[in-house]
Parts: structure tokens; C-alpha cells; sequence
């Protein structure tokens, strides 16, 4: 079998198309929609997400502000801009970009954002509604792989799921996602025994463990979906996913490339947040 290449790019570019035409729509009514980016420190990586979490903004017609901040920075100073964030009316959302420095609090910064700006879904009141699925944000990179297994038709109703992976920010949250679209989910890590059984057993494959080509081919079954989380450097310096993507994609029904699969959609469900965030604040339903 020959996969499907699940295309992310094509995804959000439909996507951001219809969080721009409610933005306009609120612009319409006198409310503009807007995002506080927050960067620590001058990690190349961050600073292109960064970058392009402001290019989604700019394309959905959403309001940005940057504060980029040194890699010297007190945590009580990036507490005192998490409050003033929270309090500045034309900000609907805060992101703070992670990983932060080491002097710095992760949580406690995580616990400072208003959990109704918190349109990452960090923060632990956010977390909470999504284990029980009363939830306003979803969580961005599994919110994204979701809204692909959709726009592809793919039922995960009733089907086996491994999410490798058991991180707050991916594993954790894309397992509860799967779960309430009752998938059967078994969640793998570091210590799991016998993962490539459990992967040849699955119908679904959400691979988040930050190493290049660590799913192989004897590992997925046929007509197996999977979908790449993963953004690593090879040996060669090119970008690639946690999937050996040439082996995999001749077994797998449906796949994601890295790059253009999850990563764009990542930032799009940023924007969809953001939306969200707005409308609530402004008690306004445009679904
Ligand atoms: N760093 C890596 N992924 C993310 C993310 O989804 N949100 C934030 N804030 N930082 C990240």
C-alpha cells in the first residue's frame, strides 16, 4: 500500500481562511482580535515559531504584539508582563513561548496567564476541562492532528490508538482528544515494553517523541494511519519527523510529511484559540 499524504499546508490554508472571514466578521462589530507573543532568551528554534505564529496573525487578520524579552530576565519581570498582559484590553491571548530559561519557572509562569487568554491550554484549570472535555481551548498540536484525521474522513470511533509520547504540551492532551472521539488509547514512553507490538496492533499512530526516524517500518501494521508530531534534524542537518517516512508511508494508509503534515496546522489551531479567546471574552457565538 501506497499512503495518503495528509497535506497540512492545503489544511490551514482552508482553515485560516474561515478564522479570517469571523475575524472579520467581529471587526465588523467593533472588536479586534489579538495575540501577545512572548519570547525568552534568542533560541533559533522558538524565534522561527515566533516568527511564524505573527505571519499566521498578520494572515488571519488577527492583532500581534511581540515582547521579546532577554535570556537574563527575572522570572518576577516576566511575572509583572504576564500581569499587565492579562490586563490589557486589545490582548485576547498570551502565548509564552516555552522552552524558557532555566532560572524560570515554567509552571509558575504557566499558572500567571488568565486561563481565558491561555490560548495554549497550559494552564492547569484549561488541562482539567480537557480531561473531562468541557474544554474552550484545545490544546494546539493535538487539536491539529485531530482536525486532519477529520478533514481526511478518518473515523477514529472504536479504533486502536498509541500515542508515543507523554509529554503535557503533545502525549498527555492527544491522548484525551483520541479518548473523547472514543478511540481505544494506549499511550507509550520511554519505559513501554514491546512498542513495536503494541504499534503493529494499532490502527493509529500519533508519534511525539522528538527522535528522527524512531518509527520504522517493521513497526506499523498495513493500512495503519500516522501521523508525525515530530520536528528533528538529520544526520544531514534536514528537518524530519519521528517517522522513517519512506519506509512507513509504503505500509501506512494515511501519513503526515514533516514538514507540511502537523506543523502548520499547530500554529492555525493557535489562531482558532485566539478566535475563541475573543468571542468569550466579548460573550459572542459566531459557530
Ligand atoms: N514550544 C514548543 N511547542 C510549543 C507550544 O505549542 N506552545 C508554546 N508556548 N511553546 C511551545
Amino acid at each position: 500500500m501506497s499512503a495518503v499524504i495528509i497535506d497540512g499546508k492545503a489544511t490551514s490554508k482552508k482553515l485560516r481562511g474561515e478564522v479570517y472571514e469571523k475575524v472579520a466578521k467581529l471587526g465588523a462589530m467593533g472588536i479586534k482580535a489579538g495575540l501577545a507573543v512572548v519570547i525568552v532568551g534568542d533560541d533559533p528554534a522558538s524565534r522561527t515559531y515566533v516568527n511564524n505564529k505573527k505571519k499566521a496573525c498578520a494572515e488571519c487578520g488577527i492583532y500581534s504584539e511581540e515582547y521579546a524579552l532577554s535570556a537574563e530576565t527575572t522570572e518576577a519581570e516576566l511575572l509583572a508582563l504576564i500581569d499587565k498582559l492579562n490586563a490589557k484590553e486589545d490582548i485576547n491571548g498570551i502565548l509564552v513561548q516555552l522552552p524558557l530559561p532555566k532560572h524560570i519557572s515554567e509552571d509558575k509562569v504557566i499558572n500567571a496567564i488568565r486561563p481565558d487568554k491561555d490560548v495554549d491550554a497550559f494552564h492547569p484549570q484549561n488541562v482539567g476541562k480537557i480531561m473531562t472535555g468541557d474544554f474552550d481551548f484545545l490544546p494546539c498540536t493535538p487539536a491539529g492532528v485531530m482536525a486532519l484525521l477529520e478533514e481526511y474522513g478518518i473515523d477514529v470511533s472504536g479504533k486502536r490508538a498509541a500515542v508515543i509520547g507523554r509529554s503535557n504540551i503533545v502525549g498527555k492532551p492527544q491522548s484525551m482528544l483520541l479518548l473523547h472521539k472514543n478511540a481505544t488509547v494506549t499511550i507509550c514512553h520511554s519505559r513501554t515494553k514491546d512498542l513495536a507490538k503494541i504499534l503493529r496492533e494499532s490502527d493509529i499512530i500519533v508519534a511525539a517523541v522528538g527522535k528522527a526516524g524512531f518509527v520504522t517500518g517493521d513497526m506499523v501494521s498495513e493500512g495503519a494511519v500516522v501521523m508525525d508530531v515530530g520536528i528533528n534534524r538529520n544526520a544531514e542537518g534536514k528537518l524530519c519527523g519521528d517517522v522513517d517516512y519512506a519506509a512507513v508511508s509504503e505500509k501506512a494508509s494515511f501519513i503526515t510529511p514533516v514538514p507540511g503534515g502537523v506543523g502548520p496546522m499547530t500554529i492555525t489551531m493557535l489562531m482558532k484559540n485566539t478566535l475563541k479567546a475573543t468571542c468569550i471574552q466579548n460573550n459572542i457565538n459566531l459557530d
